[in-house]
C-alpha cells in the first residue's frame, strides 16, 4: 500500500534497518563491500517501478517484499540465498549512484552485485538474472538450468505476486481519490 508521507518517512527507516540487518545475517565473501555500496546509493528511498512501488521507498519496500513471498514459496530453502535473491533482484533500479547497460534488470543487478565484490552462488546468480524470463522457448543453457531450480522460481513468482498486489492497491488508490 502507499503510504502517506509521514508513515512512509519511517518505513524508509525500518526497512533499511531490516534490510541490513538480514544482509549482515549472511556469512559471504564481499557482503560488507557490497553493504557499503549499498547504503551509499539511494536504494532505499529510490522508487521501485513506474508501475508498481511508485513511491519513496519502494523499492526496497518492494525487495522485502518479494524476500517475504519467496519464503512462503520456498520453505526449506537456504536462507542465505533466499536474502541475496530477493534483496538483490531489483538493486539495479537504483538510479543515484550506479550506471544502467543493457541487458535487461536481472543481468544489470547481477553485475551491480558482482562489480562490488560479493559472491554469488550459481543458484542465487541465475535467480536474479533470470526473474524476469517467463518464455520457456529462451535457446540459453543459463536459463535452460534456471527453470529448473526453485530458488528462481520463488524469486520470479514472489516479484509478481508482490508487484501485482501493489499495483492494485495503488491502481484503486487512484481511482478512488477524491471521493
Ligand atoms: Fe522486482
Amino acid at each position: 500500500m502507499k503510504p502517506d508521507r509521514n508513515t512512509n518517512l519511517s518505513n524508509v527507516n525500518k526497512n533499511r534497518e531490516r534490510i541490513l540487518s538480514l544482509l549482515r545475517s549472511v556469512d559471504r565473501e564481499g557482503m560488507d563491500a557490497f553493504i557499503a555500496s549499498l547504503d551509499a546509493s539511494d536504494f532505499f528511498t529510490a522508487k521501485g517501478s513506474y508501475r508498481h512501488h511508485n513511491w519513496k521507498g519502494g523499492l526496497a519496500a518492494h525487495s522485502l517484499g518479494v524476500y517475504d513471498v519467496a519464503r512462503v514459496l520456498a520453505p526449506g530453502e537456504n536462507a542465505d540465498s533466499l536474502i541475496i535473491a530477493a534483496l538483490l533482484h531489483d538493486i539495479c533500479k537504483s538510479h543515484g549512484r550506479w550506471p544502467q547497460e543493457a541487458g535487461g534488470h536481472g543481468y544489470r543487478s547481477v553485475k551491480l552485485a558482482e562489480g562490488c565484490g560479493l559472491k554469488l552462488s550459481p543458484q542465487e546468480r541465475r535467480a536474479i538474472r533470470w526473474h524476469m524470463q517467463h518464455k520457456r522457448n529462451v535457446p540459453d543453457s543459463d536459463w535452460q538450468q534456471a527453470r529448473k531450480e526453485r530458488l528462481r522460481n520463488a524469486i520470479c513468482m514472489a516479484d509478481s505476486i508482490d508487484a501485482s498486489s501493489s499495483w492494485i492497491v495503488e491502481h484503486l488508490q487512484g481511482c478512488c481519490s477524491g471521493r
